[in-house]
């Protein structure tokens, strides 16, 4: 054994060396988190940094699947990893604030079932009392039928501080009072100023393409981050007298892979500005979000988006039936009969693939069938018309009487087996 005197000279160098260790360690800045730090007035520390390139935001929840908005789509989300959930608010007639995209319960929701007289369905003309009897699952897929529309306190609730979240005042001017019962449920909550969420990500962000209603919001609680949404992405180019004054009042604005480029992300960033991304989903326009440095990634699919960041394969679901192509604008009507506009899918494999129950969806959720017991040859094509006209062994006809496949920007379209897992996402740039 060694003898004592060594041990203690050895623990002495030893504690110099931490020491010094130490004290070196305390002058390094602390590592480049996600860009919220930034502005962050960091009441809590930072528990998790985000790992490399943009926080995602899931758009609507997991809102390819899940019908958006709902439970299932928020927690869907969160397991995909999604950073931030977003949601649109409207009021009911009792003055509550409850998660909806539209103005009306319509598209989302089986009230002209439930209230078949109370046409145009608006919410503001329903109680939430009303509005909590709507199934708003079943319009998306009758496996999700039972999903209510949530309030803003539920969404909170369900949430719970997990993740980051980014309520859209969509119509203020429809709703009285709306920005302030916004403010008031922040205080609740204590979502009143920059912190970060249990996963690192921004807690709280307030957006809306009313820019009234965000100075409004902005005057109440001046430490909430905000984005302040503009069809057409124009603070992307706009002058540096437009970007300084928005910087003074607000966090970020939006801009659109396709239509900016990274230098203009980059400049708008100088600005003390943060960028989100336009609602993308195809692995294609994700990564060009990551590579022209937006701060934040929007998108229905958290959990591809969390892929393209990981250099992982976006989707570990596909058995051999992919989408090929989509002819969006074909010569003539999008819907002739027998021709039209439609979505190529391909055997990639050596045997027939019975696709029989398999879904497409394109951005705007409206679903697109293939034919009864449907067999796609080996290596060969299907294809799935949007418009009316006899079916063949590969081809099948929706019937459907206007086109539905984008012509302008972007589109996407998502291919689903018979258990609605999602096996393909394609997207493509129409201009
Ligand atoms: O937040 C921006 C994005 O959500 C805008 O699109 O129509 O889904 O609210 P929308
Ligand atoms: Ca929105």
């Amino acid at each position: 054994m060694r003898r004592p005197a060594f041990i203690v000279n050895h623990l002495r160098s030893a504690l110099v060396l931490v020491a010094a260790l130490a004290a070196a360690a305390a002058a390094i800045p602390p590592a480049e988190a996600s860009p919220a730090s930034t502005t962050d007035t960091n009441q809590g520390a930072v528990h998790r940094a985000i790992p490399r390139g943009p926080v995602v935001w899931s758009h609507r929840g997991a809102s390819k699947n899940a019908p958006e908005e709902t439970t299932a789509a928020y927690e869907r989300a969160l397991a995909d990893g999604a950073d931030v959930l977003e949601g649109d608010l409207a009021q009911t007639k009792d003055g509550v604030l409850v998660v909806i995209h539209d103005n009306t319960l319509a598209r989302t929701t089986n009230v002209e079932e439930v209230f078949p007289d109370r046409a145009p369905w608006n919410v503001a003309d329903f109680t939430l009392a009303e509005i909590k009897q709507l199934d708003a699952g079943s319009w998306w897929n009758p496996a999700f039928a039972g999903q209510r529309i949530l309030t803003l306190h539920e969404w909170f609730e369900l949430n719970h501080g997990r993740a980051g979240l980014a309520p859209e005042l969509k119509s203020p001017t429809l709703y009285p009072g709306m920005v302030e019962n916004l403010a008031k449920e922040l205080r609740a909550w204590g979502y009143t100023h920059d912190f970060k969420a249990k996963n690192g990500a921004p807690q709280i962000w307030v957006q809306s393409f009313d820019e009234a209603g965000l100075r409004q919001f902005h005057a109440l609680l001046p430490e909430v981050p905000t984005l302040l949404l503009r069809s057409g992405y124009p603070f992307m180019t706009a002058s540096d007298e437009v970007l300084t004054e928005l910087a003074t009042w607000t966090t970020a604005v939006a801009g659109n892979p396709v239509q900016n480029t990274a230098s203009q992300v980059a400049r708008v960033q100088s600005f003390g500005l943060q960028v989100v991304s336009e609602v993308e989903d195809g692995p294609s326009l994700l990564s060009m979000i990551e590579h022209q440095g937006y701060d934040y990634m929007f998108t229905d699919v958290p959990n591809v988006a969390k892929a393209v960041l990981a250099d992982k394969k976006p989707l570990r679901t596909n058995r051999g039936v992919i989408v090929d192509s989509v002819v969006y604008n074909p010569e003539g009507s999008d819907v002739a009969v027998n021709g039209g506009e439609y979505v190529a899918l391909r055997n990639t494999t050596d045997k027939p693939i019975n696709i029989s129950g398999y879904t497409l969806r394109e951005f705007g959720n409206t679903l697109l069938r293939v034919g009864e017991d449907a067999v796609i040859e080996p290596g060969s094509l299907y294809k799935v018309y949007v418009g009316p006209g006899t079916d063949r062994p590969n081809a099948h006809f929706n019937g459907l009487t206007a086109p539905v496949l984008a012509d302008t920007v972007t589109d996407h379209i998502y291919l689903y087996n018979p258990d609605q897992v999602m096996e393909d996402l394609y997207s493509y740039i129409a201009s």
